[in-house]
């Protein structure tokens, strides 16, 4: 009796894994079906799609004397605690792809001293030659402005989308020029451009220089599936060079910072080279530094284990966030991520409610080699006791409990 019921378990046993083996396979296949129709949908909705740029909102009552972006510390969650690596991007609407301030005149004069000291830019045919040989044995490359050959036409269609959209967004402050090839004139700089189509590589990029406060990267995905970067107008990066990042992969690229190429790569080059010109996203990032200067912060070229000089206040410490946007070119297929800087003193986190206190738990209960890599280690202990200082004043002033 006790065998039959053992056999009669095992049979069931048996029966019950095979029919749980059938439905997995028969799963796989599903899934796979089911991937591959996903795919090709996709692709087509990829076609349609394409064409697709959408038109901004006229922003009439816009007044340049008093503007500001908008306030990316709070919303969004650009200070984040527990913090680590990740993309945290979300869709961007396209009235917000390029924010204008007040300090938009003294941005395009700080982009145009770093070219002129640093961008002495060449170009990259032959009868540039002899001032190609002069210009590289006095300055290390182009630091600020470059574009590869293969980068030349997303320059082009960038410079023509910028002046289709600036006069349709703000439209008070620029206007389009009806003359041969098109042209836009910047009503604050009183600058005008004409002749836009045709322009392409560092000659268009020079054009776009003098009409957003916004760095472009540009990047492209390569035969070979991956991402690389192919040239941009990088005046402002802070930490980095443009002439160390061209013709460099998404992965080489990203080497020096933490956890990026083990966690992230991946979805990051995978999220780049899919989404369409219709799907614009952005994101933020944060750094404390020491100074206004955008292009390269004195902060970057510390020494190892330095730390920031004595007579530096943490109170005129700079909270830099850099609004990053990502926009796909329809024509070129250029992948182009834009930078606006903005900049705070860490003083004027006074009247911001949990700031202070979040900045100090991001410092302290960060991973270290995250926290190294912003180069905390500079101004941490100086940071720290002024930003319970101002925790607790704004406990006194009723701002927080
Ligand atoms: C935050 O994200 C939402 C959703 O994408 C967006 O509509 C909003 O404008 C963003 N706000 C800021 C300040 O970036
Ligand atoms: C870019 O890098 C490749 C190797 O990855 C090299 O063959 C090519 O010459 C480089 N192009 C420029 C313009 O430096």
């Amino acid at each position: 009796m006790a065998i039959v019921t053992l056999i009669l378990a095992g049979a069931l046993a048996i029966g019950i894994f095979g029919i749980w083996t059938v439905y997995l396979q028969w799963k796989k296949v599903a899934d796979v079906k089911s991937r591959v129709s996903a795919l090709e949908k996709k692709n087509g909705e990829e076609k349609s799609k394409a064409e697709k740029f959408p038109d901004p909102d006229p922003w009439w009552d816009f007044d340049l004397k008093t503007a500001t972006t908008r306030n990316h510390v709070y919303v969004n969650k650009t200070l984040r605690y527990p913090y680590f690596q990740t993309m945290a991007h979300q869709a961007m609407h396209v009235n917000d792809w390029i924010e204008i301030d007040k300090d938009f005149e003294w941005y395009l004069a700080e982009k145009k001293r770093a070219i002129a000291e640093h961008g002495l830019f060449v170009l990259r045919s032959s009868h540039f030659f002899i001032l190609n040989l002069f210009i590289l044995n006095n300055s290390p490359g182009k630091k600020v402005i470059d574009s590869l050959p293969e980068n030349d036409d997303a320059c082009g269609e960038l410079l023509e989308i910028l002046v289709d959209w600036l006069p349709k967004r703000y439209p008070t402050l620029f206007e389009s020029i009806d003359c041969e090839g098109g042209g836009i004139w910047n009503k604050v700089t009183d600058e005008k451009f004409e002749k836009i189509d045709g322009r392409s590589g560092v000659d268009a990029l020079m054009v776009i220089s003098r009409l957003v406060q916004d760095d472009f990267l540009m990047a492209k995905e390569r035969e070979d599936g991956h991402v690389y970067f192919t040239g941009g107008l990088v005046g402002f990066p802070g930490f980095y060079l443009l002439s160390e990042k061209i013709n460099l992969s998404l992965h080489d690229t990203h080497a020096p910072v933490p956890q990026f190429n083990e966690k992230l790569l991946l979805s990051v080059e995978r999220t780049l080279k899919r989404f369409t010109p219709d799907e614009p996203f952005e994101r933020t990032s944060w750094e404390i530094v020491d100074d206004r200067q955008l292009h390269f912060h004195a902060i970057a070229s510390l020494e190892s284990g330095k730390q920031l000089p004595e007579e530096l206040h943490p109170k005129d410490l700079w909270f830099r966030v850099d609004h990053q946007t990502f926009r796909k070119l329809p024509r070129s297929n250029g992948i182009i991520f834009g930078v606006h800087p903005i900049m705070k003193r860490l003083e004027d986190f006074e009247d911001s409610p949990l700031v202070p206190a979040l900045l100090a738990k991001i410092h302290e209960d960060s991973s270290k080699i995250l926290m190294d890599y912003k180069v905390a280690p500079a101004y941490q202990e100086r940071l720290m006791p002024y930003l319970k200082e101002m925790t607790t004043r704004q406990i006194e002033r009723g701002l927080i409990k």
